[in-house]
């Protein structure tokens, strides 16, 4: 299952290699840096306790939860939005005019859809509670990251993508998770002060998918060795009061190597994912990289 905010660097490409490391009947599972949710939709639990720092994405969260509860309403609301915005739709075979389609070949969706956008997000940059439109931002947009200025204003350019059957699908598959499995929580603090507030048992499993100190991402950009060591000092404390625990990381990426990470790793157990592991800034697949899997899990 893929999450419906295709979050950039997400597990779903890589969740059923890491879920065959994870403990079997798992209680409570908790995520510090759960993203665009691609990990947690694909794991069966009790209960989610799940939390990032970006507080736009936490909102997106709780919205779509919260949407899942009337699925017609929330699909009507987005289509009326794309619909006034006149905003190209493939899922409703609403394709951009065949003499764009053949002068633009690669990039006929951003060149329809780019001013009619922008109209969309200066509208929504007036009125920042519309979640709607912010959703309809997100799947339109470059890269469909979530991108906000200082001045807290939505500023993703146009991206040469639309609303499409995958968008569909993913909305639906997440509708469904959340109508199966209604005991969730959504926080929106830093991973330590997330981790302090939990009382965890013995079927509990925390896994972890931090911000990636030797690569570059958008959401990287707040995180330092500093943030790293605490992080490790943390799972050290948790693996010592006996709390499972699993964290994914890059341990060498074009010429680096995360030396905190292969310093830390030795006392666990440590497995090699197989991964085309995508760099943010060039798009170009990085053979050097070394995604490794670390945990306290005894299988
Ligand atoms: C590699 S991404 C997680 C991707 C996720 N596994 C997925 O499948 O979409 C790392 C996440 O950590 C979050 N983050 C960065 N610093 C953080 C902090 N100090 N505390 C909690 N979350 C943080 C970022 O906002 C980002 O969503």
């Amino acid at each position: 299952m893929r999450s419906p905010l295709f979050y950039v660097g997400d597990k779903h490409k890589l969740i059923s290699q890491l879920k065959s490391y994870f403990p079997n009947n798992i209680k409570t599972y908790i995520e510090p840096f759960c993203g665009g949710g691609s990990s947690f939709l694909n794991i069966s639990a009790k209960k989610y306790l799940l939390n990032d720092l970006d507080s736009h994405l936490i909102n997106l969260h709780r919205f779509l939860c919260s949407q899942s509860k009337d699925t017609k309403t929330f699909f009507t609301t987005l289509f009326e939005i794309i619909e006034s915005y006149n905003l190209s739709c493939s899922f409703l075979q609403k394709i951009p005019p065949k003499v764009l389609r053949e002068t633009y070949k690669k990039t006929y969706f951003a060149k329809f859809n780019k001013e009619n956008y922008h109209k969309l997000r200066s509208d929504f940059n007036k009125n920042k509670d519309d979640m709607n439109k912010l959703y309809v931002l997100l799947i339109y947009g470059f890269n469909r990251t979530l991108r906000f200025n200082s001045k807290g204003e939505f500023n993703l350019p146009v991206g040469n993508v639309d609303f499409n059957s995958n968008v569909f699908n993913a909305l639906n598959n997440y509708f469904n998770f959340m109508q199966k499995h209604t005991n969730i929580e959504f926080y929106n603090c830093d991973f330590a002060v997330f981790l302090n507030t939990l009382e965890l048992g013995q079927n509990d499993f925390i896994y972890l998918d931090p911000p990636y100190l030797i690569s570059s991402s958008e959401y990287n950009k707040l995180w330092s060795e500093k943030e790293e060591r605490k992080l490790y000092k943390i799972l050290k404390e948790l693996d010592v009061n006996g709390v499972k625990w699993g964290l994914s990381n890059l341990l060498t990426h074009k010429g680096k190597e995360n030396k905190i990470l292969s310093e830390f790793m030795k006392n666990y157990r440590i497995y090699e994912i197989k991964s085309n592991y995508i760099s943010f800034n060039d798009n170009s697949i990085k053979r050097d990289s070394r995604e490794v899997y670390i945990s306290n899990v005894k299988n």
